[in-house]
């Protein structure tokens, strides 16, 4: 028989290589190739004889459709998130930074279905079940039904969740410490993780309940993150938030059967997660209206409206590179928004130092920030205080246009409802709601919001 071959794998993005390197070429990454055993995942080893294929009925895309049936938590922000609860026979991938919270809210989650009545079981990779308990105690989920293991390998697993009834919901914290006996490869491994995860999703294709799987995402790339399951489940969520904040936001990046870009937010306290239904309020909760270089952004996340302070600070540097630093924001857009500044406007800032930070530690991935931070920025140069019931959005061109973005109406109307008056908006934006007594300016280009601002 020939020599088993061993196969080379990118930890961080999965790709393989035929021998090992230092820099993966899939992903540009170091040090992230670990060598694994190719026959280790499903379909058993090279002796195995191919099973002769059958056909199966085609169909037309017309035809009934069924609504995925969901099990809801009650929690809102996390039902909102999943398109609306978990969905029966499908699997969720919740990936995070380790200590962000993903343990406390799918406990927290796991006590408000086992409440109204469905059958949960937790599987603890991580921590002994007296952890979990203690955790559960802290959360107030003590006195409710949910069932608890602490195991990690994949067998022993899949033969405890399929003892006894069928439960309606399993969550595997986390995926990295699963192990499975068919795969050679050391546990945390590309292999050993898609194992596991395979098993898991068949589990709950097979028996329909639904399955939510954590997931640490690896900086270091030395344990398989969520990335290399991320196509094989069929929703990915991320739980994410600045650690000397106390929000977290919980983010859909992928959802076959819902939307995608929706958001739930949540507020940690010592006694678990709390939703927070106005995220607006919680991000301009600590604002200085009075100070030069803060302006209000009306952003969107999905269908939801978000309020948030962009704050820049423009100074004579001292330095022969003047520095630019971001946080909360993409920094090559920052470049951008101040090269057009410098070429339309004849605002000079090659001898300034630019910091922009985004308040609360959130993070705006939106372009429609361009006007609120141009305006932040010449705001700060200036010295002069932005009108402090005013909310800024639209899109920046590099030809100094300002160019309309999506749902404006809604961002002028959560505007409203925070006490806003006005708002500068790009010339043209559809849908502006009239009549309402709000002073929305309309902005043609990048020199009128600067003569605006700075007289
Ligand atoms: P944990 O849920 O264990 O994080 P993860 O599973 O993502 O690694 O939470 C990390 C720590 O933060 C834990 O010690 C509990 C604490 N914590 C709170 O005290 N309150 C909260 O609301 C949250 C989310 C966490
Ligand atoms: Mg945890």
């Amino acid at each position: 028989m020939a020599k088993p071959k061993t196969q080379f794998v990118c930890q961080n993005c999965g790709t393989v290589h035929s021998r090992w390197a230092g820099k993966c070429d899939g992903c540009g990454e170091w040090n992230t190739i670990v060598e694994e055993d190719p026959m280790g995942g499903i379909g058993g080893g090279p002796g195995r004889a191919p099973k002769k294929g059958r056909a199966v009925a085609l169909t037309t895309l017309s035809g009934e459709t069924e609504q995925a049936p969901r099990i809801h938590t009650g929690i809102s922000e996390l039902d909102r998130a999943t398109g609306g609860g978990f969905v029966r026979g499908s699997a969720v991938l919740i990936g995070g930074d380790p200590g962000i919270g993903k343990s406390t809210l799918l406990m927290q989650a796991a006590a408000a279905l086992s409440r109204r009545g469905h059958r949960i079981i937790y599987v603890s990779g991580e921590e002994a079940v007296a952890q979990v308990r203690l955790r559960a105690q802290r959360l107030d989920a003590a006195n409710t039904e949910v069932l608890l293991a602490a195991e990690t390998n994949v067998e022993d697993i899949l033969a405890t969740i399929s003892e006894g009834k069928r439960p309606d919901l399993v969550i595997i914290d986390s995926i990295q410490t699963l192990w499975s006996d068919t795969a050679d490869s050391a546990p945390g491994t590309v292999t050993q993780v898609r194992t596991g995860v395979q098993a898991m999703i068949r589990f709950a294709k097979q028996t329909g309940a639904a399955m939510v799987l954590v997931g640490h995402v690896t900086k270091e790339g030395q344990i398989a993150g969520p990335r290399v399951v991320e196509h094989m489940v069929d929703a990915v969520l991320y739980f994410e938030g600045d650690r000397g904040h106390h929000y977290r936001i919980l983010r859909t990046v992928k959802n076959r059967f819902g939307p995608t870009d929706e958001i739930g937010v949540f507020e940690m306290s010592d006694k678990g997660l709390r939703e927070v239904s106005n995220p607006s309020e919680l991000f301009l909760g600590e604002r200085n209206a009075k100070a030069p270089g803060a302006a209000v952004f009306a952003g969107m996340e999905g269908t939801r409206p978000v309020l948030v302070e962009v704050q820049a600070l423009v100074a004579p540097t001292s330095l022969g590179t003047p520095r630019r630093a971001v946080v909360g924001w993409d920094s090559s857009r920052l470049s951008m928004i101040l090269a057009v500044l410098e070429a339309h406007c004849g605002v000079k800032l090659g001898q300034h130092d630019v910091y922009l930070n985004v308040a609360g530690g959130y993070r705006i991935s939106e372009p429609a920030a361009d006007l609120a931070v141009a305006s932040a920025l010449v705001s700060s140069l200036a010295g002069l205080a932005l009108p402090a019931d005013c909310v800024y959005f639209g899109e920046i061109s590099l030809s100094g246009a300002v160019r309309p973005v999506s749902q404006t109406a809604q961002r002028l109307k959560e505007a409203e409802k925070l006490g806003f008056a006005g708002a500068m908006l790009p010339a043209a934006s559809a849908e502006v709601p009239k009549g309402t007594g709000g002073r929305w300016t309309e902005i043609d280009d990048l020199p009128d919001l600067v003569a605006r601002i700075a007289g």
